[in-house]
């Protein structure tokens, strides 16, 4: 089977991650646990999530001329990543993921940087690249003219692209009905559809993580779940990018979609079995094994 070509149009963030017991009330001070730097970004997490399963993967992106925009790169290029098409801006810093981390879940404070350069004129440059690709996969980490350039240009040339609306962001229904799939979590499905009450086409678009509640997809007009895998998390951040990630290597080796979110659940299942997004992201040969057992 030929290798997919996917293009990952997204964010890249350095993570500053603080691990604390207790999250402080406004105007409280409290002591953490742990604090650590790590690689992230809904972009380049997705990227690494299918490069590691496998895909052929192109990151579209920008890092600033700072040093966590080198060693971003390099995190990137170690991980098999086409980075040409990702440039590093002067006087600009690479974005930043502020993470507390309590009680097996996360808050996060994005501080976007380059990330808000990834506009729709700089993706334009490499229109060519995004047409020779099998699937394209964007998140709402870079700016929404972007997101909305990406799905009239996979749309009229018949590419397949999944949008991860993660955060959450309103578009018109005109544009999501360009995707091949949406992909939201529960509450971003909850805020941006209308669950009980949406038109055949886009409810067959709608993939929608509910975290130990298993998946739901739309098959012959209804509603099904693939259940998700029971593990002991040991830190969540990039659960969903492991999904989305895999999600898109399995559908663009033309997996049928139950077994493709199967896959994609055992990914993330995995996943978050380690500190850090990126960390604990699967190899192809690791999925496959637990999904034997
Ligand atoms: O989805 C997790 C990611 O969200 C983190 O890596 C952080 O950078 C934020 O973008």
């Amino acid at each position: 089977m030929k290798t997919p070509t996917i293009t990952v149009i997204g964010s890249i963030n350095t993570d500053m991650i603080t691990a604390t017991d207790i999250l402080p009330n406004q105007g409280e001070t409290v002591l953490g646990q742990s604090f650590q730097t790590k690689p992230g970004g809904k972009g380049a997490n997705q990227a690494v999530a299918a490069a590691r399963l496998g895909g052929n993967v192109q990151m579209i992106g920008r890092v600033g001329d700072d040093q966590n925009g080198a060693d971003m790169l390099k995190r990137l290029e170690d991980e098999n990543i086409d980075t040409s098409m990702v440039d590093r801006i002067p006087d600009q810093n690479t974005g930043i993921a502020n993470i507390l981390l309590s009680n097996n879940d996360n808050q996060i404070i994005i501080i976007p940087g380059a990330n808000d350069e990834v506009t729709p004129d700089y993706v334009k440059q490499y229109q060519k690249n995004i047409l020779a690709s099998d699937f394209v996969l964007i998140q709402f980490e870079v700016p929404e003219e972007t997101v909305l350039y990406c799905l009239d240009l996979c749309h009229a040339h018949n590419i397949p692209m999944i949008v991860n609306p993660a955060p959450a962001k309103e578009l018109p229904v005109s544009s999501w009905s360009k995707a091949t799939y949406i992909t939201p979590n529960e509450s971003e499905a909850a805020q941006l559809f209308n669950l009980n009450d949406m038109d055949k086409p886009m409810n067959q678009k709608l993939i929608i993580t509910q975290g130990k509640n298993g998946v739901s997809y739309c098959q012959h007009e209804e509603r099904l779940t693939v259940p998700s895998y029971t593990v002991t998390p040991v830190d969540t951040t990039g659960a969903g990018d492991t999904f989305n990630g895999a999600l898109t290597v399995a559908l663009s080796e033309q997996k049928e979609l139950a077994k493709a979110i199967q896959f994609a659940n055992a990914a993330s299942a995995l996943s978050v079995q380690k500190l850090g997004a990126q960390e604990g992201m699967p190899t192809r040969k690791e999925v496959e094994t637990f999904l034997a057992h």
